[in-house]
């Protein structure tokens, strides 16, 4: 496929066929393990909303949907773990079974960060799903319910994920360094 004006990326981890495959595994699980309910989807901007658009279309429950904007402060790379709500929740999640759609989860920060402002507001539960987990990164204790691929230490854009804002559009996943950010 010619990108155009869009950097080339050469080297693929993960491949659209790859990822639908397990995107279909995972909400099978989150279907059974709702059956019968009405989980509340909270896709975090900006990287999660590729992987919940997917999420949503293979699950064969009733589901509400929200997105909560943040953004990490200073260079970007998540090492200060203070975080910035630039867009909050439309709707109260007040007894909901909430269930926070996540891209990538780092050294945990972003995640603790959620779960403690998202627990103020009373849900009836609070689970979380990552398509991607480096838990080798981790630094704070805090993990996902359900996990669409552990990944090593290397740095990934594609599928909604970016590098200052790019490559957010390739279809599938790719290593654009083999060494994490700082
Ligand atoms: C990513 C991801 C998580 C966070 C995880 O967001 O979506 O929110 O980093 O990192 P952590 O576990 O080290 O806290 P990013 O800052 O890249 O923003 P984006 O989703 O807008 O691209």
């Amino acid at each position: 496929m010619d990108h155009g004006k869009v950097d080339q990326v050469p080297e693929v981890l993960l491949s659209r066929y790859e990822i639908e495959e397990r995107v279909g595994v995972l909400a099978a699980a989150i279907t059974k393990d709702y059956q019968g309910r009405t989980p509340h989807l909270v896709g975090i901007l900006k990287g999660a909303w590729v992987f919940m658009a997917d999420l949503i279309r293979h699950m064969d429950i009733d589901v509400t949907v929200d997105f909560l904007g943040i953004t990490s402060y200073g260079s970007g790379t998540h090492s200060s773990g203070e975080v910035k709500i630039t867009k909050d929740l439309d709707v109260s999640i007040e007894g909901r079974e909430v269930l926070i759609v996540e891209d990538i989860l780092d050294t945990g920060r972003t995640l603790k960060y959620l779960e403690e402002v998202l627990s103020v507001h009373q849900p009836h539960n609070l689970r979380v799903v990552t398509l991607l987990d480096k838990r080798s990164r981790r630094i704070v204790p805090v993990k996902a319910d359900y996990v669409g691929f552990e990944i090593a230490e290397i740095f990934v854009v594609g599928y909604g994920l970016d590098f200052d804002q790019k490559y957010r559009q390739l279809p599938d996943i790719h290593v654009l360094r083999h060494t994490p950010l700082p």
